[in-house]
């Protein structure tokens, strides 16, 4: 396929004349919000017709490529995602509104804006390819003790965690300056991976329209996903290509793809926890889910696979995804 695992410089209108219909498996967008942002290329001043009449060309040209067992996922903030939803209520089928959690400057006279919109819509509802997704149980990291009060349901917890839902409360935005490119809104690698996860398979195609500093096509070659990404500005191009080459197709334990983060996994196929329990040291019974967390059995060998992921290229600096995680604690 034409563009294929490829970081291509130029308008992505334009770009996207060169890609068949239904050819590719999940199209993921993080356009610019027209909200003045600094990019070093691009104006983020568009009047606001202007804006959607051009929003409403690159929705469409996502739509015409994705396979009909495809995905079509777009985050932005609530604003401009009411638009997009009315238009692709249109030529695709409403999924999900998926709200992550990510507080944001306060903006004056108005609620705090504390979450950006995923739309998340399928090519074909009847086709689509879906996969169930667990995240870790939140605990207090000083007791260890789970957070959320399960009730009389413990004796069925998840020993790993459970299923994700449409809010997404356990990925953070990049706070910190010395862990991001410079760009002004770089997503974190976990994020594009809980959606691939979701909505792919070993293989499979993920087309990103702008792709900035190179998340979404970081994350599908993580995954041993193929990907095409597109983006206008050069020096962006440059930065991302740089941290390609050096990613590696090894987000694995065992034969099982995971998406993994600081030290821990943050997203897992439903399907996969038969294989990957095998490598886990599981508690006696399930009420001990409540107070401990699970561990890897061979914890350093774990660790040291993905030595890259924590650590960036070998560095003893941080890597570039990885975010201040908010400290919470129970009454303990
Ligand atoms: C919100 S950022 C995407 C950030 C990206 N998700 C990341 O994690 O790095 C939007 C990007 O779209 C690029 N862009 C703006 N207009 C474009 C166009 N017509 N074609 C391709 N890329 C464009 C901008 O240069 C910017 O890097």
């Amino acid at each position: 396929m034409k563009f294929e695992n490829e970081v291509i410089q130029g308008d992505c209108l334009k770009l996207f004349r060169n890609i068949p219909d239904d050819s590719v498996d999940v199209t993921f967008a993080d356009p610019p919000f027209n909200l003045k942002k600094k990019y070093n290329n691009y104006s983020d001043t568009k009047k606001f017709q202007d804006y959607l009449v051009w929003c409403k060309q690159w929705i469409s040209e996502m739509v015409r490529v994705t396979k009909p067992t495809g995905s079509i996922f777009i985050h932005n903030i609530p604003k401009w995602l009411t638009f997009y939803a009315t238009y692709l209520n249109e030529i695709a089928a409403f999924k999900h509104w998926i709200s992550w959690d990510a507080p944001t400057a306060p903006m004056g006279k108005s609620l705090q804006p504390s979450h950006y919109g995923i739309l998340y819509y399928a090519k074909n509802v009847k086709q689509n390819k879906y996969n169930e997704i667990r995240y870790p149980h939140k605990r207090c990291r000083k007791c260890g003790y789970l957070l959320k009060d399960y009730g009389g349901k413990k004796a069925s917890l998840h020993p790993f965690g459970p299923l994700v839902s449409d809010v997404w409360t356990d990925i953070h935005r990049i706070k910190h300056n010395k862990y991001r490119d410079h760009h002004p809104c770089q997503l974190p690698i976990h994020l594009l991976e809980r959606i691939i996860l979701m909505s792919t398979d070993e293989g499979d195609i993920v087309l990103d329209p702008f792709l900035g500093t190179g998340t979404t096509a970081i994350a599908a070659k993580r995954l041993g996903r193929n990907y095409i990404g597109f983006e206008l500005d050069e020096n962006y191009i440059v930065i991302s290509q740089d941290k390609i080459t050096i990613e590696k197709s090894n987000s694995k334990i065992g034969n099982i793809w995971v998406s993994f983060f600081s030290n821990y996994l943050a997203t897992i196929r439903n399907t996969d926890w038969e294989e990957l329990s095998n490598h886990f040291l599981l508690p006696p019974n399930n009420k001990a889910i409540d107070r401990s967390k699970i561990d890897f059995k061979e914890r350093k060998k774990v660790l040291k696979q993905f030595e890259f992921i924590i650590n960036g290229n070998g560095s003893k600096k941080k890597s570039r995804d990885q975010i201040n995680v908010e400290l919470k604690f129970c009454d303990c």
